[in-house]
């Protein structure tokens, strides 16, 4: 197999989370290469390239200046997937991988189609060999089907697939991309995939310490991901297990955290309570865990992690229904108004955000939700719900009961409770008092986020609730 000494073009089918923010910044710390990123979706495509940057379909802080750098340059959006696959000596796959939702693994493994779909365009379009970077979060051994069907459909062009999994958490991608903790590249152990590393790792090196990329063998790069999210959003749960007896003892959750964050062994970080951890990540990647677990005949482990996931769904559930048990036990045609909806500050993603499952059980009671976001659509949180509805009766009911406000102000306007779902710094500089005087009394905010000073809520005479105090 040909593989060059240094990479001069390189694709990305998949524009969206990680594709798009990625493939920007390689493309703005490296001139020399010319950056394609492919999608079959030809709106997403247009907004990447639209000249007004308030209109790409990914916000993430910084991102609007790094494009604005690159693209034309070295940095090109389109839906011309074939041209982009035979041009490239290296080729990133980073389309989405969502939970499957049907059939065998429903609930649990990975929808592996999108990838497979690529993975044949490839090797039926290919006119060269290629390095094949999967780059999406993948559970183990998805690299070994890439590479069989890669072989399998071929025209006989060679193929090296690498693992090289994304680290980056969104609302900080940029930041995360610049100086990442480290860049994990995985590959075949034999020459050839020891080159194909040493090509990738090379690209990184253009503004990446080589003491920060790391090499390993193939599953265990994809294994990484899968225990980095696991352990990650572990911390959560169990500090979130732990606002649950805060709350029946009068301790104080934030005084936990910092108490226990100072422990050198534990660390600081991610030990924040919250209405419960989102995002396109930690439930999907732990559900995977477990599922390849029980595939493996582990159940033991497998129960360990699925607890997990289970702590953060009762997490949700706990919010939701101390809203209804404080407004008097009914919140039936109450308007409570939603401040956030993304999964956490600083993005327009809205996967698996705690916001979604809090509205619905507030909705079967049939609560009036109003939901501010400074940067979630409507059409967003309309597709949020018709996807968790059980039903299309339950869709309609719930489309009924939700209310979307372009400012915040009139979304509290009268509303009997506040919810606070996203940490968004702009909700700490409102004017609470003038939010107190216009709502129903006793006027309640249950703060999902522990975001605003309670002392003060008190003061200005709201019935104020944080997680875990
Ligand atoms: C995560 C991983 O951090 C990243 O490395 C991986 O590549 C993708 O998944 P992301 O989902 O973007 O990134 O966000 P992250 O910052 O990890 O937050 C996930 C969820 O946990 C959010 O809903 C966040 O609000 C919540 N969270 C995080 C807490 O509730 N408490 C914390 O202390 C930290
Ligand atoms: P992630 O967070 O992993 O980046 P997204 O859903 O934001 O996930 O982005 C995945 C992108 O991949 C979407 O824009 C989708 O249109 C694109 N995509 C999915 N399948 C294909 C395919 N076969 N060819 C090209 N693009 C694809």
């Amino acid at each position: 197999m040909t593989i060059p000494n240094t990479i001069k073009t390189i694709t990305c089918i998949g524009a969206g989370y990680v594709g798009g923010p990625t493939m920007a910044v390689i493309a703005q710390k490296c001139p020399h290469i010319k950056v394609n990123v492919v999608d079959i979706n030809p709106d997403r495509i247009a907004a990447w390239n639209d000249s007004n940057l308030n209109s790409l379909p990914v916000y993430e802080p910084g991102l609007a200046e790094v494009v604005e750098e690159a693209r034309g340059r070295n940095l090109f959006f389109s839906t011309e997937i074939d041209d982009g696959i035979r041009e490239a000596e290296m080729i990133f796959i980073s389309v989405n991988t969502p939970t499957k939702d049907y059939g065998l693994g429903k609930g649990m493994a990975a929808d592996l189609k999108y990838v497979e779909l690529c993975a044949r365009q490839i090797a039926r379009v290919a006119e060269s060999d290629k390095i094949v970077v999967e780059k999406s979060t993948l559970p183990v051994r998805t690299a070994e089907s890439i590479r069989t069907i890669l072989e399998a459909e071929g025209n006989g062009q060679q193929f090296k697939v690498l693992s090289n999994p994304e680290f980056l958490a969104e609302g900080t991608a940029i930041a995360d991309l610049y100086a990442p903790d480290r860049v994990l590249i995985g590959g075949e152990q034999d020459e050839e995939g020891q080159k194909s590393i040493q090509a990738l790792a090379d690209i990184y090196a253009n503004w990446v310490n080589r003491e920060n990329i790391i090499t390993t063998r193939l599953w265990s790069s994809e294994l990484s991901k899968l225990t980095a999210n696991a352990f990650l959003a572990q911390r959560i749960s169990s500090i979130n297990a732990i606002s649950a007896l805060c709350e029946k003892t009068g301790a104080d959750v934030d005084e936990i955290a910092r108490a226990i964050g100072a422990d050198t062994r534990i660390g600081s970080k991610f030990l924040k309570s919250s209405v419960g951890f989102g995002g396109s990540c930690f439930q999907k990647d732990i559900l995977n865990l477990v599922y390849l677990c029980r595939h493996f005949n582990l159940p033991e482990v497998a129960d360990y992690w699925e607890q997990v996931v289970k702590m953060n769904d009762y997490q949700k559930h706990r919010f939701a229904k101390q809203i209804i048990d404080s407004l008097f036990n009914s919140v039936s045609g109450k308007k409570i108004a939603f401040l956030g909806w993304a999964f956490k500050k600083d993005t327009n993603d809205t996967r698996e955000s705690a916001a979604i499952y809090v509205a619905k059980e507030l909705m079967l009671d049939k609560a009036e939700i109003h939901v501010f976001d400074p940067k979630v659509t409507k059409e967003r949180i309309v597709e949020d719900l018709k996807n968790v509805a059980a039903s299309k009766a339950e869709f309609k009911a719930m489309k009924k009961l939700i209310h979307f406000h372009d400012e915040p102000y009139p979304a509290m306007n009268e509303a009997h409770a506040i919810a606070i779902l996203t940490e968004w710094d702009e909700f700490k500089t409102y004017d609470w008092s003038s939010i107190y005087n216009n709502m129903l009394k006793p006027a309640f905010v249950f703060d999902g986020r522990n975001i605003l000073n309670s002392a003060k809520m008190d003061e200005l005479g709201f019935r104020y609730k944080g997680v875990g105090k």
